[in-house]
C-alpha cells in the first residue's frame, strides 16, 4: 500500500460526525481534479430543494392568489422529502469512506448537514406561515398540533445544536463533549424516523426510509466498520466484499429511488404552481 493510502487512512479518525474534521478538510486529495469537481457538482445539488419552492415562495410574498395555499400543499412534500434525502446523503459519507477508503467526499459531509438544517429550517417557517388549511390554528398548532408534527419539529430543533458546532471553534471549546453533541444526529435520525412512521404506518415512505438507513446503520456497527476497513487495507475477502457491497447499495437504492422519485414529482408540480392538493 502506497504512503499515500497509509495517510488516507490515518488522516481521517474513522468518527461520524455532522461535520468534517480539519484534518479531513485538509486532506491531500481534496485539492484532486475529479474529486474537486465532484464535491461542486454535489455542493449545486443542494440547490434543488430551495430552487423548487422559490416559485411558490415568491408568488405568495407578490400576494398571488393561491400563493399560500400552494405552499401549504408543496412544503412537507418537496421540503420533507429534501432535507431527508440530504440527511441520507450526509450519512452516507462515513459509510462510503469506510467501504471505498475514498476522501474527496469526506468534505460534503459539513456541507450536507448545513444544508440539512436550512432545508428544514425553511420547511417548518413555511409549514408555521401556511399550512393553516389543514391544521386550524395558530402557528404553533402547525407545528405542534399532532404528534407526527411534534417529531419533525423535534428532529428540526434538534439540527440547532448541531449546526452551531458544526465548526472548528466549537470543537475547540467543547473538547470532549463536541462528540457528545455530535452524537445528536442519532437521536435526529430516530426522530425523524418516528415522524415518518407516524405519518405512514409500515407503508411507502417509512419503508423507503428504513431500506436507506440499514446499510448506513449495518456500516456504522463497530464490528463491520472495523472488518471492511481492515479487509480493504489488507485486500483480502474481496469476493464477500463485493457480495455485501452490491447487497448494501441494492438496499439502499430500494429505498433511495422512489425518495428521488417523489421529490421530482412533487418538485415539479411545486416548481410550476401546480401542487396536488391531497
Ligand atoms: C428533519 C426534519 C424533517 C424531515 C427529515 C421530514 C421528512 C418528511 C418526509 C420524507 C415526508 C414525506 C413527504 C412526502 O409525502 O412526499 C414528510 C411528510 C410530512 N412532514 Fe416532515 N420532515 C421534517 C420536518 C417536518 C416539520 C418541521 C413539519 C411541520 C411542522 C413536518 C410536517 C410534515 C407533514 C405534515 C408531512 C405529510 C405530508 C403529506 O404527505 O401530505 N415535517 N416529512
Amino acid at each position: 500500500m502506497s504512503t499515500r493510502h497509509t495517510h488516507a487512512y490515518t488522516a481521517i479518525p474513522p468518527t461520524d460526525t455532522f461535520v468534517t474534521l480539519a484534518r479531513a478538510e485538509n486532506s491531500p486529495d481534496r485539492g484532486s481534479g475529479y474529486g474537486r469537481h465532484a464535491v461542486w457538482f454535489f455542493r449545486a445539488l443542494l440547490l434543488i430543494p430551495f430552487a423548487l419552492m422559490a416559485p411558490e415562495v415568491i408568488s405568495a410574498i407578490m400576494g398571488q392568489p393561491d400563493g399560500i395555499a400552494n405552499i401549504s400543499a408543496s412544503v412537507a412534500d418537496v421540503l420533507g422529502t429534501s432535507t431527508f434525502l440530504i440527511f441520507i446523503m450526509m450519512l452516507a459519507v462515513t459509510p462510503l469512506y469506510t467501504t471505498t477508503g475514498w476522501r474527496w467526499h469526506v468534505i460534503l459531509r459539513r456541507d450536507y448537514g448545513i444544508a440539512m438544517f436550512f432545508a428544514a429550517a425553511t420547511d417548518i417557517t413555511l409549514a408555521a406561515a401556511t399550512t393553516g388549511d389543514t391544521f386550524p390554528g395558530s402557528p404553533l398548532t402547525r407545528v405542534g398540533g399532532h404528534t407526527f408534527l411534534v417529531a419533525g419539529t423535534l428532529a428540526t430543533l434538534l439540527l440547532v445544536p448541531l449546526v452551531l458546532t458544526a465548526n472548528k471553534r466549537a470543537q475547540r471549546w467543547l473538547g470532549r463533549h463536541w462528540k457528545s453533541v455530535q452524537r445528536l444526529t442519532y437521536v435526529v435520525w430516530g426522530t425523524v424516523l418516528v415522524h415518518l412512521f407516524l405519518l405512514f404506518g409500515l407503508s411507502t415512505i417509512f419503508l423507503y426510509a428504513l431500506a436507506v438507513s440499514a446499510p448506513l446503520a449495518l456500516l456504522r456497527m463497530p464490528f463491520v466498520r472495523r472488518w471492511w476497513d481492515a479487509s480493504r487495507r489488507t485486500h483480502s475477502h474481496r469476493a464477500l466484499r463485493a457480495v455485501a457491497g452490491i447487497a448494501l447499495i441494492a438496499a439502499f437504492a430500494v429505498g433511495y429511488v422512489p425518495l428521488a422519485q417523489e421529490l421530482a414529482v412533487k418538485g415539479s408540480a411545486a416548481f410550476v404552481q401546480s401542487p396536488a392538493r391531497d
